[in-house]
């Protein structure tokens, strides 16, 4: 039995392609290398020792999709982190990004139903709930209200892969809801490389330390939290990694089914509990400002996570000091 999984030299992917072959899972990967580095393959190949099937295609490219599951009976399941994540960008690319995120889901499934392969996990994200009905936020809080391209698809999805099963229930379902994933591989060698200047806040502070970016911008200071800062749920991107493991276990367990999941650590963290967490874990200094509150930013969004903890067992372990730690060793060891 094999593991497809797409976009598997990203940043979710990788780390999560390593955690499945150190289980001692067969593991197929594909992917088109649109924001992912080639190099990524070889440091999963030297963290683990092990050796997978590589394919460079797009998602979107039905035959050349169709001839890795005809080379490759033994598939079994998918992982699908072949999405695009930048919400600044897809509000500019619309297009591109329901079509890549949406359209590349549809010819996978499509293709997976031919093949019989029925087993799925969806990378989707807290952006569903739009502005939060109530937090801590629970699987069953109303989700709709997305305020960029990027959200919408996984919304979109996350419905499409509902009517897919009611039209057919022996599908085997897992959407997983991430929160803020940080952090890196603790080799150092896999880790998160955005393109170009960074919106997220992690990979944003990072370089600031590194010296890269003169200063911070904290966006807003006057949101109602206990600073006035943005908080949010951060979750160790090895954590995370290790939630699909359970979510594949899962959907092993029950044969059918669709499963929602949050992935997070329960905790919220506002940005200067972030900047000083970092300064601690790392004894670099992180210059900010206090600029003005970011367009379609909310004021505070964490998990209650005990649903996965209940059902899949899982739970995040790594801690904010391995965030901060783990994110600084990747992007020094890139500088060299
Ligand atoms: C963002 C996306 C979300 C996506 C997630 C992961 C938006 C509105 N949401 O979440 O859909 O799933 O990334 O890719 O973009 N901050 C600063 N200065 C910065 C960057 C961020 O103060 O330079 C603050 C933000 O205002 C926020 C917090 O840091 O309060 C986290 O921001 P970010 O890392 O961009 O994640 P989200 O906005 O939560």
């Amino acid at each position: 039995m094999a593991i497809l999984v797409t976009g598997g030299a990203g940043y979710i992917g990788s780390h999560t392609v390593v955690e499945l072959l150190q289980k001692g899972e067969e593991v197929i990967v594909i992917d088109n290398f649109s924001n992912s580095k080639r190099e990524a393959l070889e440091a999963i190949k030297s963290i683990t020792g092990k050796e997978f099937k590589f394919y460079e295609l797009d998602y979107l490219n039905r035959e050349a999709l169709e001839k890795v599951f005809e080379e490759n009976p033994q598939i079994d399941s998918v992982l699908n982190f072949a999405g695009f994540k930048a919400v600044g960008e897809s509000v500019k690319k619309p297009i591109e990004y329901y079509t890549n995120n949406i359209s590349g889901a549809l010819v996978l499934l499509d293709t997976m139903r031919k093949y019989q392969v029925k087993k799925f996990v969806f990378s989707s994200s807290a952006t569903v709930y739009g502005e939060p009905e109530r937090i801590p936020l629970t699987e069953d809080c109303k989700t709709g209200g997305t305020t960029n391209p990027y959200g919408t698809t996984k919304l979109y999805i996350e419905q499409i892969l509902k009517d897919i099963y009611m039209s057919d229930s022996t599908w085997d379902i897992a959407i997983l809801r991430y929160f803020n994933p940080v952090g890196a591989h603790e080799s150092g060698l896999i880790g998160e490389e955005p393109q170009g200047v960074p919106n997220n806040l992690m990979p944003y502070v990072v370089r600031v330390a590194a010296g890269i970016l003169p200063e911070l911008s904290v966006f807003g200071n006057d949101y109602d939290t206990p600073d006035g800062t943005g908080i949010r749920d951060y979750i160790h991107v090895v954590d995370l990694a290790k939630g699909h493991l359970k979510a594949l276990e899962k959907l092993e367990k029950e044969k059918q089914g669709l499963f929602i999941y949050n992935l997070g650590t329960g905790m919220g963290y506002s940005v200067l509990d972030m900047v000083k967490a970092f300064e601690k874990a790392t004894g670099k200094k992180v210059a900010y400002k206090i600029a003005p509150r970011r367009e379609g930013d909310i004021a505070t969004c964490y998990s209650n996570p005990e649903k996965a903890e209940r059902e899949l067992h899982w739970k995040a372990e790594k801690t904010l000091e391995d965030m901060c730690k783990d994110s600084w060793n990747f992007i020094k060891k890139k500088q060299g």
